[in-house]
């Protein structure tokens, strides 16, 4: 039987974009506390499953965005190596198949997106397994948390299948909870600027949500949950915020942003604003960032890679017209969001 000895095992299913972001940041922030004892993954693939894992290996020693993995990293068999430490792949179909108390998990992340996994999640609680966290929104969830929003709502006794919500949702509601709690919200308009993700297509092709089945050389425009995902952390804000936001897709790989038109009871100035904002403390510190860019000039998106932060205020286009406040927010949708996923697992 494996035994890590660490003080919490973790079980990650899908070594996509998130699962691999979330091993990064283990192994960069050299977290002495979790410990990763087991992957889940599914070999999508023709090939045989040691192919398949020595592939994953490939894939995250050297990553196209971010670059070198912060360990070493290996395969062998069904294994990936880090630091020469095995790691087992386990490629049964679903997450209720493994048997992740040989593994001694405590708890596993659903970083698969895949829904079959996401409803089957609760099934693998027990002897060993004690906590669920899904790198998405979901129902099947005892609770969704937002750091900076509601964190403090966790209770170890009631939730044990815990929802980090979307990395849209992250990066706006504490900044639109700042607002509301500073200046009261009338109403809004929210949209997002998202790089590809890794479901679209190199070439037109076929796709649930038929623009995003285009070529990726596309800026295609379509629904996002960035205020649904606010709302269900700040129901206060339902019918205020209005919940059809769009999405521009566009051709970039990493860093996304919000772009919000919120109205306000309470209007603040611009210095005001941007001075509040700028310094605030508590459970906001490490969440809500701002920026006024260098030598005055606004930097761009890639300037943003791996921010830990869950949303930076870019304070060059912050404006106030009447009581309509203007925000632009940058964030990394990948380290930014496991940057609190991290965090989700610390408060466990
Ligand atoms: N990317 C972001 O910016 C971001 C940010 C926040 C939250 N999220 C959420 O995080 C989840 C993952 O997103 P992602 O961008 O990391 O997607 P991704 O790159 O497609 O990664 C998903 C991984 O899970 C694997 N997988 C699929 N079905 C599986 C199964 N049954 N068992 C085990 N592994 C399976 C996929 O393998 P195959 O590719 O072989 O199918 C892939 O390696 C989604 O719910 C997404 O909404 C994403």
């Amino acid at each position: 039987m494996y035994r890590g000895n660490s003080l919490i095992n973790i079980g990650i299913c899908g070594l996509g974009r998130v699962g691999k972001s979330i091993l990064r940041h283990l192994y960069e922030s050299e977290s002495r506390n979790v410990k990763v004892v087991a992957i889940k993954e599914h070999n999508s693939l023709s090939y045989s499953n040691e192919e398949y894992v020595r592939n994953m290996a490939y894939l995250l020693r050297d990553d196209s965005i971010y670059g070198k993995f912060p360990a070493e990293v290996n395969s062998e068999g069904c294994n990936i190596l880090i630091n020469n430490e095995k790691i087992p792949v386990l490629l049964d179909s679903y997450i209720n198949q493994v048997d992740w108390k040989k593994y001694n998990v405590d708890v596993i992340i659903e970083a698969s997106g895949n829904l079959k996994n996401i409803k089957y999640v609760r099934k693998c609680l027990g002897d060993s397994v004690k906590k669920a966290i899904i790198t998405r929104g979901t129902d099947e969830a005892d609770i969704t948390l937002i750091h900076g929003v509601n964190e403090s709502k966790y209770n170890k006794k009631k939730h044990n299948v815990i929802s980090v919500s979307t990395c849209t949702g992250n990066a706006f509601a504490p900044i639109a909870n700042f607002v509301d709690s500073n200046y009261k919200i009338l109403a809004g308009f929210v949209s997002t600027i998202h790089p590809v993700l890794s479901d679209e297509k190199m070439l037109d092709g076929s796709h649930k949500v038929f623009a995003l089945g285009k070529s990726f050389r596309n800026i295609k425009v379509v629904d996002t949950s960035v205020v649904k995902s606010t709302i269900e952390v700040l129901p206060h804000l339902e019918n205020k915020l209005h919940l059809e936001s769009v999405s521009y897709r566009v051709p970039t790989d990493i860093v996304s942003a919000v772009h919000a038109i919120i109205k306000v009871k309470n209007p603040p100035s611009k210095d005001e604003f941007c001075r509040k904002i700028s310094d605030v403390r508590g459970n906001l510190k490490d969440i809500i960032g701002t920026t006024k860019g260098f030598h005055g000039q606004p930097f761009v998106s890639s300037e943003f890679l791996l921010s830990k932060y869950s949303g930076i205020i870019d304070l060059n286009w912050f404006s106030i017209t009447d009581n309509l406040l203007r925000l632009h927010i940058w964030h990394d949708n990948e380290y930014g969001y496991v940057s609190r996923v991290i965090d989700t697992l610390k408060i466990l």
